[in-house]
């Protein structure tokens, strides 16, 4: 179930991580908090089971019509799937990049079609601890300091949109703020 966690920011004078000041796994709440705060996040049907050997281009084929939808809605141009397994061969370096927070300068939009990840999302004062599960849409506004947890055993797919033709770029805060923070167990 996905659930929103907000936390000060700033630790506590003894250096631990304040107590969070919402839990919630209601869907609409989680919406309501995430859209005050310019952040979108929408719960779509992904009722497609996938192959274990299902290759990117058939998971997009998969979801035609629905990348198709963010594509329109959003202007964006490329997209890809990224799928990571527990015995995936770079699973410990990806998720070590990803937990380095970070900005784009394109927004991050994902949407996730097979288990689970935690966004964390730096905002002001704030940290917004996002656990992200199958059919969930999350928007990050561009500029928006962030990072991603997969967790020690990854198991998820997601949906990546790009308006560059690079794709996925990164500027780094070397903010180590992440370590304070909850990881996906
Ligand atoms: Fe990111």
């Amino acid at each position: 179930m996905s659930r929103l966690s907000i936390f000060p920011d700033q630790a506590t004078d003894t250096g631990q991580t304040a107590a969070p000041l919402v839990v919630s796994d209601d869907a609409a709440l989680i919406h309501q908090e995430l859209m005050q705060r310019g952040i979108g996040f929408e719960q779509w049907a992904a009722p497609i089971d996938l192959a274990g050997d299902a290759d990117e281009a058939s998971i997009l084929r998969a979801y035609a019509d629905d990348v198709a939808q963010v594509k329109q809605r959003h202007g964006f141009i490329t997209v890809d799937a990224i799928r990571m397994t527990p015995d995936h061969p770079d699973r410990v370096s990806l998720r070590s990049t990803f937990l380095c927070e970070h900005t784009h300068a394109e927004d991050e939009v994902r949407f996730f079609v097979e288990g689970q990840g935690l966004f964390s999302l730096h905002l002001k004062n704030e940290v917004l601890v996002v656990l992200c599960e199958r059919g969930d849409l999350i928007h990050v506004p561009a500029g928006t300091r962030h990072w991603f947890d997969m967790g020690a055993n990854p198991g998820f797919c997601a949906l990546r949109f790009f308006n560059n033709a690079a794709g996925w770029v990164a500027d780094f805060t070397d903010d180590p703020i992440a370590d304070r923070f909850p990881r996906l167990e």
